[in-house]
């Protein structure tokens, strides 16, 4: 038995670009019995620390896209993207569009064309 179950490790993008000058890795412990989506994984870590920024009002329902993110190296859709009791997750910015701050992206600013910004805030 894992030493997670009940629980998901959430290795989640920070970055503040007033006082950071490169990002970094943070974990976070999440209890939950449940498979739960990025996006309230995401909300529980908010509640934990709430220095750590993200969206939090979207629609849940696949159709906005103000939740997508990069998970475990793919952009996703945080609302429909599951993470169970005993996985470790790495949850970053969404690569194609510009950093705003941990995993918080402007959808007004599309990176160009072939430009991977997943590294943005990186050494
Ligand atoms: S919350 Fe709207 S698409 Fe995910």
């Amino acid at each position: 038995m894992s030493a997670y179950n009940g629980k998901i490790l959430a290795k989640v993008f920070r970055f503040n670009p007033a006082s950071d000058t490169a990002g970094r890795l943070e974990e976070y412990t999440v209890e939950s019995s449940e498979p739960l989506s990025v996006m309230a994984l995401l909300a529980k870590i908010h509640d934990l620390d709430p220095t750590f920024a993200c969206r939090t009002s979207t629609c849940f329902k696949g159709k906005c896209g103000s939740c997508l993110v990069r998970v475990n190296g793919k952009d996703v859709f945080g609302c429909t993207t599951l993470v169970r009791p005993g996985e470790t997750v790495v949850i970053e910015p969404h690569s194609q569009f510009k950093l705003l701050r941990d995993v918080v992206v402007d959808f007004t600013q599309p990176l160009p064309a072939g430009q991977d910004k997943a590294e943005e805030g990186r050494q």
